[in-house]
């Protein structure tokens, strides 16, 4: 595990799922945690514990992503608590269920881009001044809908890739400034996003009432690898690696952690 000790790390959308284990594997790796989210207030509290359980500190922050103003206070009053911030996971988003293009509601488009790019957006405008620039790091969490196209998604794929023409913008910006930007790009994690019923249904529509066994299997047959999805400590084991020195001389990259899924003939 790469040394983060002595870092300051904020992560978005830290309450539950994937952000809660960056939250574990980079308080693992020794750094603090200003610990962002919008959700369930117990939910937060159960990240906050665990990082403190690591016997790092954790300053966290009920905000939206998409209220600058709520994560801008957030973010100054954790890095004025813990001393600055050198990490930054820009990891909450949603995926609301798709439908062809055309079809798309207004509102599924809208919410999608306002969290998942612009929120990131808010993440990096609410940071950037506060980032060390001895060696800072940013990791967006994007998606293998940020690598490639899926039918049904376009809203969820639109937001995906912009990120990457966010972070390719930014790692330019920043570089002078020592300060490195890099997007990994999970695919399938085994989180709510994608165990829940609405998912199974999706992905089984020849079964009636398909389980998470029907789905696994679906999934399982798209990677390379037989599993059906990742876990979220893989996805924040890249993370931890790209926000650490072993990794300071990669900036404006992308890192797939998807089991094969995109490359699989
Ligand atoms: N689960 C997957 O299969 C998968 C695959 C590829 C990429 N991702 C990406 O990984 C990231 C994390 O996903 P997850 O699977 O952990 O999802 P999740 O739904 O389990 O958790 C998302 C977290 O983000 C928070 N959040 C949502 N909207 C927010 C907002 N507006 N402001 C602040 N916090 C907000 C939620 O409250 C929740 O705690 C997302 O960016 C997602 O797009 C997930």
């Amino acid at each position: 595990m790469p040394d983060l000790g002595g870092k300051v790390a904020v992560v978005t959308g830290a309450a539950r799922g994937t952000g809660r284990v960056h939250c574990e594997r980079l308080a693992d790796a020794g750094a603090d945690v200003i610990a962002v989210d919008t959700g369930a207030a117990s939910e937060l509290a159960g990240t906050v514990e665990a990082v403190i359980g690591r016997g790092r500190r954790c300053h966290s922050g009920h905000s939206d992503v998409r209220d600058l103003d709520s994560l801008q206070s957030v973010v100054t009053a954790g890095a004025t608590e813990l001393g600055g911030v050198d990490i930054v996971v820009a990891n909450a988003g949603i995926h609301i269920a798709g439908a062809p293009t055309w079809e798309l509601s207004a509102r599924a488009w809208a919410d999608t881009l306002d969290v998942n790019l612009t929120g990131v957006w808010h993440t990096v405008k609410a940071t950037v001044a506060h980032l060390s620039r001895n060696g800072g790091s940013i990791v967006i969490i994007g998606s293998t809908n940020g690598v490639r196209g899926t039918a049904n998604s376009a809203h969820y794929t639109a937001s995906k890739h912009a990120v990457v023409g966010l972070a390719r913008s930014l790692a330019n910006e920043l570089g002078p400034f020592n300060i490195r930007v890099n997007v990994v790009h999970p695919g399938a994690v085994g989180t709510a996003m994608v165990r829940n019923e609405a998912t199974y249904r999706r992905l089984c529509p020849d079964i009636e009432n398909p389980t998470e066994a029907d789905a696994a299997r679906v999934l399982t047959a798209r990677n390379l690898l037989p599993v059906p999805w990742v876990d979220p400590v893989d996805v924040a084991n890249a993370v931890c690696f790209l926000s650490s020195e072993e990794a300071r001389y990669i900036t404006g990259t992308q890192l797939v952690v998807d089991a094969g899924l995109t490359q699989k003939a």
